[in-house]
């Protein structure tokens, strides 16, 4: 046996604090701590918690076509300081990410700027330049390293298109990811239709433009007998119709995102263009709803739907600025304030971040067992920061998180045993 090449002392895993040996990319084994190990590259923990590498299943890093709201290097190094070893890199780029080509080229500049990671997994297109109209040539997107299938952002209205794209992702062995919205009932909105959309003038979306489309999504899923990942969900009643669908055996998987279980429409109060998100910020009520099937595994996973834009682009009227927030950066610490108020465990987190999209997106799986992939993070949970322009490591500054002090600081990531993140102004 080879000796390791990393240890990272004193971590807190599972209430023990341990060292950490890490050889070739993998777990040798937790150390009672003080245990004298060889010489090798020694990284102090600080008593800081032990995670699984987070696994984002919904980004937008916005290259090639939008470097001015993002890049890929600037997106991996957001996710790099967030904690992630994974991210799922969505297609709505110029050009779509609907060819192998582009495909090749994110795939290449991941590697260029971030070689050890983390990770990014390019998500193609379902239908070609996201039109809706015909099916993308999915067997050259799997065969160029697409992970999942998506027109997130571009809804595919045409369920009898959508049924092909299903049946083909399957033979392909693709998850897709559907983005739920009925483009009628959404036309022209900004924001959730209810009380503060009608105080402000302001045209609303309804919670059945999501919904309607869940329902079409479950009854396919179930015809078919084939699985269908549900995008940022957002309401209550999709969260009844995926309960329903699960019991029923249908398969379905889902994600919402933290500013779904954290903020209602009153964000938007003052013409708050940051909080305008699509699908739109809801109620208290649904809020409630979400907040429970995360608990209970209703709703699978956790994204951040990271969606930057340039400042000038979100300072504009309610009507022009873009839809989207910026969320690698405060994925952690926004989760961790639902473990401060006792709505989520620790080990919710882990689950939510990391466990199940792993399974969803077959991707590596990390139980932090001697022999696994050294893919790990460490978390102060007693730091807290502000968040400020500079401080985030993404160009998208668009969060309502902005000035907010919160809780809880990724201090190290390590992704297959190399450390792409160590925060140094930790002595
Ligand atoms: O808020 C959003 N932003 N929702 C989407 O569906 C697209 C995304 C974006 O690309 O900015
Ligand atoms: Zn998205």
């Amino acid at each position: 046996m080879s000796g390791p090449d990393l240890i990272v002392n004193n971590a807190l895993w599972q209430g023990d604090m341990v060292d950490v040996w890490v050889d070739q990319g993998r777990i040798l084994r937790f150390a009672p701590v003080g245990e004298v190990g060889p010489v090798c590259r020694k990284i102090d923990g600080h008593g800081a918690l032990l995670l699984p590498g987070l696994v984002d299943g919904h980004v937008h890093l916005r290259e090639p076509g939008f470097e001015y709201k993002e890049d890929i290097a600037s997106g991996l190094a957001a996710a790099a300081g967030g904690g992630f070893r994974a991210v799922l890199a969505m297609a709505n780029t110029n050009p779509v990410n609907d060819s192998a080509a582009v495909t090749t080229f994110m795939l290449d500049q991941a590697f260029r700027s971030h070689p050890h990671g983390p990770l990014l997994h390019p998500v193609g297109a379902l239908t070609r330049n996201l039109e809706g109209q015909e099916l993308a040539p999915l067997a050259e997107l799997s065969e160029a390293g697409c992970k999942a299938l998506s027109n997130d952002g571009m809804p595919v209205s045409n369920p009898d298109l959508f049924r092909r794209a299903l049946e083909y992702a399957s033979d392909l062995g693709l998850p897709v990811i559907d983005h739920c919205e009925d483009p009628h009932l959404a036309t022209g909105a900004v924001m959730n239709e209810g009380r503060v959309s009608g105080l402000m003038g302001l045209k609303g979306q309804p919670v059945v433009a999501e919904s309607l489309h869940v329902a079409r999504d479950i009854l396919m899923a179930e015809y078919l007998n084939l699985p269908v990942h549900l995008a940022h969900i957002s309401c209550r009643q999709s969260v009844e119709l995926i309960a329903w669908a699960k019991q029923r055996g249908v398969r379905i998987t889902a994600e919402t995102c933290p500013h779904y279980l954290l903020w209602t429409e009153d964000m938007v109060e003052g013409y708050n263009t940051l909080a305008k998100v699509n699908p739109p910020l809801r109620t208290a009520d649904d809020v409630e709803a979400l907040r429970q099937a995360v608990r209970q595994g209703i709703i699978d996973i956790l994204v951040t739907d990271h969606a930057p834009h340039a400042d000038h682009e979100k300072e504009a009227p309610m009507d022009d600025a873009p839809n989207g927030i910026s969320g690698l950066d405060t994925a952690l610490s926004l989760s961790w304030t639902l473990v401060q108020r006792g709505i989520l465990v620790l080990d919710d987190l882990c689950r939510l971040w990391s466990r199940r999209p792993a399974e969803i997106f077959s991707l590596r799986k990390n139980s932090l067992a001697p022999g696994d992939p050294a893919d790990f993070l460490l978390f102060d949970p007693d730091a807290t920061w502000t968040v400020t322009p500079q401080i985030l490591r993404s160009k998208g500054k668009n969060t309502p998180c902005l000035g907010q002090t919160l809780p809880g600081r990724v201090r190290l990531n390590v992704v297959d045993g190399h450390t792409v993140f160590h925060d140094a102004t930790v002595p």
